[in-house]
């Protein structure tokens, strides 16, 4: 057993032993919290291993290509969470509940930052956006993807 699963489980039998028992809302905060402590460890490697350096010698033959690539890395790996046109209504993140942040809003704060936009997306973060640095996507994959979520999506809104 992991740790933050046995620190869950401690947490539960606590809040049981003061009588009555978790609350249905409790046992979700605590399985939230438990799955956030088990991706830390993700976020924190992956944001030692980031090197935003490595996107400057990427080279695109045509804006076309980039794009290209980035909607296939968009329709094969994000748009189950962030949905289809970015607003976060994906199936999955629609069936974890997730918090999903709104990449096409008008005032989203990433909006024109390529390098913060970038980087989100290679070291992930604890409330299930995958560390996709470490996962299997390349720089170059990560640059069209960005590409893609400010050049495409966000013109279309
Ligand atoms: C399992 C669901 C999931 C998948 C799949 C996923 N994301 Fe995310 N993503 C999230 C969540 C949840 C957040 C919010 C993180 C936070 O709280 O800051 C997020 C945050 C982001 C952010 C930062 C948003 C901000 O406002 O700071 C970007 C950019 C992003 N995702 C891009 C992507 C890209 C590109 C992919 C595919 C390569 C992807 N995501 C796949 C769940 C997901």
């Amino acid at each position: 057993m992991r740790a933050p699963v046995v620190a869950a489980a401690v947490a539960v039998m606590a809040l049981t032993a003061c009588g009555g028992g978790p609350s249905a809302e409790e046992q979700r905060a605590e399985a939230d919290a438990a799955r956030r402590a088990a991706r830390a460890d993700s976020v924190a490697q992956a944001a030692a291993a980031y090197e935003a350096a490595a996107f400057d010698t990427i080279q695109w033959a045509s804006d076309n290509d980039m794009w290209e690539r980035g909607g296939v890395v968009w329709s094969f790996s994000c748009q189950t969470c962030h949905g289809s046109d970015g607003m976060g209504q994906g199936e999955t993140a629609v069936a974890a509940s997730l918090e999903m942040p709104n990449l096409v809003a008008m005032d989203w704060d990433k909006a024109g930052d390529l390098a913060a936009i970038r980087r989100s997306i290679y070291v992930g973060h604890e409330s299930q956006m995958p560390s996709w640095g470490l996962v299997g996507l390349k720089y170059r994959d990560i640059d069209a993807v960005a590409h893609y979520i400010d050049d495409l999506l966000r013109a279309e809104e």
